[in-house]
């Protein structure tokens, strides 16, 4: 089947740098797709090549069109579906993907002159809208959202992205969970004391600030990535891997979680510097929260994730109960601990105490690592190529669905609603707050 896909926010920075090259890699495997890229900045689909940087051979630009498509203007619509028709061919089996990746304020005007183009498609053909996240700005207009969609596509025509759900580490916390007996027997409040996941990037809003100034780091990565994530390391073990099961498992963490309570939000000293842009606009934040659920009540889970650090980490560390400190008497005997590190590459380290050579009965923590590409070599697909094609197959397995969205947003709240000031930090340091958070508890950020 012919797959066409509409690109909404074509010239933006996620369609050149993750969206073009998932296409092309995609279009290798086989897959029969045309993409259709709309944008405002260049007048037509020469200028469009010449100035975007689009990775890929002839064959693959060869299926890039471009229309110049001001949501603004009264003859868009029009002007697209003159593409469309030029692109269908009635007698085939044809298939047309709406992908919005537009700033969220844009996705009901989007929306609408979707179901307005939809509806003069003369021949027939299957259809499907992709939606990027963050899906809405608050609770509010995530239902607002999804009523407008609703109206014009049935849900198993809807997929809501989080690129997180892409991710080799996300699926196999799944696996690593659920495959492994003696990880499940460790896995809840008996045994784990605390949880961290840090995800600290380097490189700041950069060319993104006019999309970012309006969004900020709670609406950009915690209301989707992080929760997503707190709900693979905490949920119970769903039925099966079928995308209902997952999705029952989920929302019963989420529901779990009470709004956010316990956080900081900062902003990097040079953000918008000279264009007065950004000035509220938090790009950084730590937080602490609970799962409050049967096997996870009482682990607190520690959060911080933002931008101009000074390293690039992403890293989850499961920190196990040390009794045995206290029945070995040996105050330096070290706990337990499960750390993933996603970035640079995926591997995975279990902590364990064993004896130093030439003491008497000392022991020292050693890791046991996995290490992905040794193990599995460097070939796997990038989040959005996995997540891309999951579309083209219509399989829903790795989308958040509508009530997780809701009870994300549920949560974040009060951070979306925050008053204080924001906290400065330098570029390339860790704002205050994010150690001050830590020293409370009399705990550290293991990175
Ligand atoms: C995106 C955010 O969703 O995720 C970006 O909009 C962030 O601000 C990015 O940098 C991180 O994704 P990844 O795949 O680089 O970890």
């Amino acid at each position: 089947m012919r797959q066409i896909i509409v690109q909404f926010g074509g010239t933006g920075d996620l369609a050149q740098k993750k969206l073009y090259p998932a296409y092309f890699n995609l279009l290798k495997k086989g897959y029969d797709i045309t993409i259709i890229a709309l944008g405002r900045r260049y007048p037509d689909r020469e200028a469009f090549l010449s100035n975007m940087e689009i990775a890929g051979d002839k064959e693959f630009l060869k299926q890039l069109d471009y229309v110049r498509y001001d949501m603004a203007e009264s003859n868009g619509i029009e002007k697209l579906e003159q593409k469309i028709d030029t692109i269908i061919d009635c007698a085939s089996e044809i298939e047309l993907l709406y992908y919005i990746a537009l700033q969220p304020s844009l996705y009901e005007e989007a929306i609408k002159q979707i179901k307005i183009i939809d509806s003069h498609i003369s021949c027939s053909v299957s259809k499907k809208i992709v939606v990027e996240k963050p899906f809405g700005f608050d609770s509010g207009s995530a239902q607002r959202y999804n009523e407008v969609l609703s109206q014009a596509f049935a849900d198993k025509e809807i997929y809501r992205i989080d690129h997180y759900l892409g991710k080799e580490f996300m699926q196999n916390l799944l696996i690593m969970r659920f495959h492994n007996d003696i990880i499940r027997s460790i896995w809840n409040n008996r045994t784990i004391e605390s949880i961290q996941i840090i995800f600290d990037e380097t490189h700041g809003v950069d060319q993104r600030l006019g999309f970012y100034e309006k969004i900020g780091v709670v609406r950009d990565t915690i209301q989707n990535h992080i929760l997503q994530i707190v709900t693979y390391l905490t949920m119970s073990e769903p039925a099966s891997f079928s995308p209902e099961d997952i999705a029952t498992e989920k929302i019963k963490v989420l529901r779990s979680i009470k709004p956010i309570q316990e956080y900081r939000l900062g902003r990097y000293e040079s953000l918008g510097a000279g264009t007065g842009q950004g000035v509220n606009t938090p790009t950084y934040a730590a937080l602490k929260l609970h799962v409050n659920t049967f096997y996870f009540a009482g682990i607190p889970i520690y959060i911080r994730t933002g931008k101009m650090q000074e390293k690039a980490v992403s890293q989850i560390y499961v920190k196990f109960k040390n009794t045995t400190k206290t029945v070995m008497n040996d105050s330096e005997i070290m706990e337990n601990g499960v750390i993933i590190n996603i970035h640079p590459e995926l591997t995975i380290d279990i902590s364990m105490n064993l004896k130093e050579p030439n003491t008497s009965w000392k022991s020292k923590s050693v890791k046991f690592r996995f290490n992905h590409s040794d193990t599995f070599g460097v070939n796997t697909p990038e989040a959005y190529e996995q997540i891309v094609e999951k579309i083209l197959q219509s399989d829903k397995s790795l989308f958040p669905s509508m009530r997780e969205i809701l009870e994300s947003w549920r949560i974040v709240d009060p951070m979306l609603h925050d008053t204080q000031d924001l906290e400065i930090y330098p570029a390339q340091s860790l704002p205050k707050f994010a150690k001050e958070m830590m020293e409370k508890d009399n705990m550290t950020w293991f990175a």
